[in-house]
């Protein structure tokens, strides 16, 4: 499949037009969030410990004070993630919008006018695999939030007040729940925006969508299998930001396309990025195949 090459080679430091400056800011706003939401969940340690001893000794008051003192900042925080993730969702759902308008007929035309708002695209794929890569080799956040819960309805029960501004209601706390509960919380609430995208737009042939991931995904592997661009890339930092957002956008494809980004009919060549994948240094790339599986 042809790819212009400004294109490809504009994934660096695209630059917003003024057509696309209006979504472009909007985006930028989350986008600024989103490292710091890295940062924290990078940094988060979990109440492991004081969890484990207060319910060794139920009878000991301290400890479960100390216990609902370490997990009730640690919910705050799951909370903020979890909001997060309804904005990055908003903000993916006004890039679609761009991405799809009527303004230009075919896909990589869209990519290729508007490639500030495609790089705004890949940086929020980029940031929901490495989030949900943090996620899942933590296991403190499941463990932390169920005994958060568990205590708020003792407490409840016994008629304490709970602490305020972390303060989760009970349908707020299901739905934090039901999002941590994912292997792969910040993809699925992607996903979930996309598919929204697709049933609120009537007019819009979901293939229209599709395309856009189609596109998106054979931009990255081209610039990874092609020597002339990969040796373009200064750092192996790009080389998996491309790795990354190639496996989001076949992920969402399979999401949402009727028959998936594995039938033969896809318009992802599937085979040719896996292979792109499997020439990586094996590592560096497991966790991405296991996305894929
Ligand atoms: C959908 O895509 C086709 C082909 O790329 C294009 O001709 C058509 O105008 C698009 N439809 C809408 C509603 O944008």
């Amino acid at each position: 499949k042809w790819v212009p090459i400004t294109l490809l080679l504009s994934f660096a430091d695209a630059q917003p037009t003024d057509a696309e400056r209006e979504v472009w800011e909007q985006v930028d706003v989350v986008l600024k969030d989103a490292k710091a939401v890295l940062d924290e969940l990078q940094a988060y340690k979990g109440a492991g410990q004081e969890i484990r001893e207060a319910i060794q000794n139920p009878n000991d008051e301290v400890l479960q004070e100390q216990a609902w003192a370490a997990v009730v900042p640690l919910v705050g925080k799951l909370k903020k993630f979890y909001q997060f993730s309804q904005r990055l969702e908003a903000a993916l759902h006004s890039l679609l919008g761009a991405l799809t308008s009527e303004t230009y007929n075919d896909p990589t035309q869209h990519l290729e006018r508007e490639q500030a708002l495609a790089k705004q695209f890949a940086e929020i794929l980029h940031f929901t695999l490495r989030f949900d890569e943090l996620k899942m080799t933590n296991p403190a956040i499941q463990n932390d939030f169920s005994y958060y819960r568990r205590t708020l309805s003792r407490m409840r029960i016994n008629n304490v007040p709970a602490d305020g501004e972390n303060e989760v209601n009970n349908e707020l706390a299901n739905r934090i729940s039901l999002f941590y509960a994912d292997a792969t919380p910040m993809l699925k609430a992607l996903s979930d925006g996309t598919t929204k995208f697709v049933s609120e737009n009537k007019n819009l042939p979901i293939e229209n969508t599709t395309d856009c991931l189609s596109t998106m995904a054979s931009v990255c592997k081209v610039m990874l299998e092609t020597p002339e661009y990969r040796s373009r890339f200064t750092s192996e930092e790009t080389v998996s930001f491309c790795l990354r957002v190639m496996v989001g956008v076949i992920i969402l494809y399979d999401y949402v396309h009727p028959v998936g980004a594995f039938a033969k009919s896809s318009k992802i060549d599937m085979k040719g990025c896996i292979k792109v994948l499997k020439d990586q240094p094996p590592n560096s790339v497991e966790g991405l195949l296991n996305a894929l599986r």
